[in-house]
């Protein structure tokens, strides 16, 4: 190759390699939609981890924490399913996702699962406004609420 053709080459690789990780934060090769429940998932946890942690008494409970990451959690649960559980992206169809096929072959339980945390992270917000005792009964049906799909939803690590 000459190197008039070469150069462009070089600086053509460049945008995509760079476009690649603006959007793929690094794994170009992850499906988007995989990468952003996951982020999704991510946040849900992150959130949880603070309710927990005041819930076990290693924190002390503050209706003002609980409250930020109960409406925060709430708000992440309740993002639009359709363009995050898109049709094909599947664990083993797709790298890097956990997502069984019975997502979409058994919709309407998936569904009843997603609204089920919906629910228990209203509980959540309503419990955080109140005091230790409450939270601590939330967060048993928002843990329930995650294993109850993870277990029917979710495959094996990768
Ligand atoms: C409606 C079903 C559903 C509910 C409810 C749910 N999850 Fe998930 N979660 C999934 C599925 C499916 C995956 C795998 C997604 C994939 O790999 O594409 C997942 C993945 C995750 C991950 C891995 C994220 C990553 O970066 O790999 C974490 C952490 C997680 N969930 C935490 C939670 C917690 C905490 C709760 C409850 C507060 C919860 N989930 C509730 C279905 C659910």
């Amino acid at each position: 190759m000459k190197k008039r053709v070469i150069l462009p080459l070089i600086a053509a690789l460049a945008v995509t390699t760079t476009v690649g990780t603006a959007f793929g934060g690094g794994h170009s090769d992850t499906n988007p939609a995989v990468k952003a429940r996951n982020a999704q998932m991510s946040l849900i946890a992150y959130n949880m981890g603070i309710l927990g942690s005041m819930a076990k008494g290693e924190t002390e409970f503050s209706t003002e924490t609980a409250t930020a990451a109960a409406t925060s959690l709430a708000k992440v649960a309740k993002l639009d399913r359709s363009i995050l559980w898109t049709e094909g992206t599947v664990q083993g169809e797709v790298p890097g996702t956990r997502a069984k096929a019975e997502i979409w072959s058994d919709a309407a339980g998936f569904e009843k699962a997603a609204v089920g945390l919906e629910t228990a992270a209203d509980g959540l917000v309503a419990a955080a406004g109140q005091d230790l005792d409450a939270l601590r009964a939330a967060m048993q049906a928002a843990g329930a609420s995650c294993g109850t799909c993870h277990k029917a939803y979710r495959g094996p690590r990768n």
